[in-house]
C-alpha cells in the first residue's frame, strides 16, 4: 500500500464509472485502490487485460497489474468499497457487502430510495448521513450503504438546493439532453444515436422526480420527509460523449429578483467546501453570463468536472425563472460523487 493511504475496493471496476474512479484515485491523497472486482468474464485476469480502458489519460501501470477478483465480500481487504454495478446486481451485492462490514458507496439506483439509506450530494444534504445509524449492520460491524444520485438528478439538485434554501421551491420542470456515456459501455448503438436524439431513457424521469425530493428533504426522527415541490422531467439521450445538459424552469415560494436568484446560485457553498475535501470544487455552482453556454464539450470539466454550470438565467413565462444547467455525468454524476461521499464520511469520522 502506498504510504499510509486507506485501501479501497471497486465493484464493477472495469466499467465506465469504475474506470473514472480509478483515474480519480490515481493521485488521491487519502485513498488507494487495493481490490478490484468485476464479472466472471474478468475475474482472474490482470486489470489491464480485463478492462477495455476508454479514458484519454493512460491506465496507471500499478492498476493494470492488479488482479480482478470475483465480486464477493470474502477476500475483499478494503473497508471502503465503491460500487459501480448495474442496479439488478447491486440490489443483491451491495447489501451483502454492507452486511459483511464494508462501507459501500454506491452509484446504482438499487438502494437509493430505501428509507434507511442516505442519498447524498455532500453540498446539499450531508446531515442525511445520520440515516446510516438506522442500518442494522452499522452498530454490529460498521457496515453500511450510502448512495449518490442518478447522473441527471445531480446537476438539477445542485442548482435547486440554493434556491430551495433562499426562496423555497414550489415546482420544477426539467428537460434533459443526456450524454451517451451515461448508458455505460458500449451503451447506445452508434446507429441509433449518431445524428439522432432519443426521447426515452428507461426509468430516468421517475428517478429524477423522486430523488430530488429525497435529497432536498428534511431529516426527521421518522426518517427523510421529502421536499414538497413537484418535479416534472423529460429525459432525452443525445449524441454527446460526456456531460448532461438540462433546461430547467422553476417556480419559487417567495418572490425573488433575477439578481437575487443569480446571487443565491453563485454564493452556494456546502460542507465539502467548509471541510476543504480533496475532490470538492471551490464553488459547486458556477454561473455564466455567456449567451450560448454552458455546452457539454466546453464546460463539462469545470471545477475538475465537479461543478454544476448554470447559464441563461432568465424569466420564465410559465413558472418564475428558467436556466440551463450542465454537469459531468461520470464525474459529478457518478465517480466523483461517490468519491466526495467517501471523503465526507471520512472527514466526519464515520469510516
Ligand atoms: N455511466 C454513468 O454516467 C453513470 C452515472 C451515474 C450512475 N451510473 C450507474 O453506475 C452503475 C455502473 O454504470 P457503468 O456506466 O459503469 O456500467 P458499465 O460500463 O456497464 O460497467 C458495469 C460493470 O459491472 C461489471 N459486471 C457486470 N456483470 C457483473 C457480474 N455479474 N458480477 C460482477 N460485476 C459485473 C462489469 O464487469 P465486466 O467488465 O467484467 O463485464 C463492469 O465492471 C450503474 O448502476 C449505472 O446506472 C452510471
Amino acid at each position: 500500500m502506498r504510504g499510509d493511504k486507506t485501501p479501497v475496493g471497486i465493484l464493477g471496476a472495469t466499467g465506465v464509472v469504475g474506470q473514472r474512479l480509478l483515474a480519480l484515485l490515481d493521485r488521491h491523497p487519502w485513498f488507494e485502490p487495493a481490490w478490484l472486482a468485476a464479472s466472471d468474464r474478468s475475474a482472474g485476469k490482470a486489470y489491464g487485460e480485463a478492462a477495455r480502458w476508454r479514458l484519454s489519460t493512460p491506465l496507471p501501470e500499478r492498476f493494470a497489474r492488479l488482479p480482478v477478483s470475483a465480486a464477493e465480500p470474502a477476500g475483499c481487504p478494503a473497508k471502503i468499497v465503491f460500487a459501480a454495478l448495474d442496479a439488478a446486481l447491486a440490489r443483491e451485492l451491495e447489501p451483502a457487502f454492507a452486511a459483511a462490514g464494508h462501507a459501500v458507496i454506491s452509484n446504482s439506483s438499487a438502494l437509493r430510495m430505501q428509507a434507511d439509506v442516505p442519498l447524498v450530494v455532500p453540498e446539499c444534504n450531508p446531515d442525511h448521513l445520520a440515516l446510516l445509524e438506522r442500518q442494522p449492520s452499522y452498530a454490529r460491524n460498521g457496515g453500511f450503504a450510502v448512495t449518490n444520485p442518478n447522473c441527471s438528478t445531480v446537476g438539477l439538485v445542485m442548482a435547486l438546493a440554493p434556491l430551495e434554501r433562499a426562496f423555497g421551491i414550489e415546482s420544477v420542470f426539467a428537460v434533459t439532453l443526456q450524454a451517451v456515456s451515461g448508458a455505460g459501455y458500449p451503451g447506445v448503438a452508434s446507429l441509433d444515436i449518431l445524428g439522432n436524439a432519443i426521447p426515452y431513457i428507461a426509468n430516468e424521469e421517475e428517478k429524477m422526480e423522486v430523488e430530488a425530493q429525497k435529497i432536498l428533504g428534511r431529516l426527521t426522527a421518522g426518517g427523510i420527509e421529502p421536499a414538497d415541490f413537484r418535479v416534472s422531467a423529460h429525459c432525452n439521450r443525445v449524441g454527446v460523449v460526456d456531460g448532461h445538459l438540462e433546461s430547467v424552469s422553476v417556480k419559487l415560494k417567495r418572490r425573488a429578483t433575477q439578481a437575487e436568484v443569480a446571487e443565491a446560485l453563485r454564493g452556494f457553498r456546502g460542507r465539502p467546501q467548509e471541510l476543504e475535501l480533496p475532490s470538492a470544487p471551490a464553488a459547486p455552482v458556477l454561473v455564466t453570463e455567456a449567451a450560448d453556454r454552458p455546452q457539454p464539450r466546453l464546460d463539462s470539466e469545470a471545477g475538475g468536472g465537479m461543478a454544476a454550470v448554470v447559464g441563461r438565467l432568465r424569466r420564465c413565462a410559465l413558472l418564475d425563472y428558467k436556466f440551463s444547467v450542465l454537469s459531468h455525468n461520470t464525474l459529478r454524476g457518478a465517480a466523483g460523487a461517490a468519491l466526495l461521499n467517501a471523503e465526507l464520511l471520512r472527514a466526519e469520522g464515520r469510516i
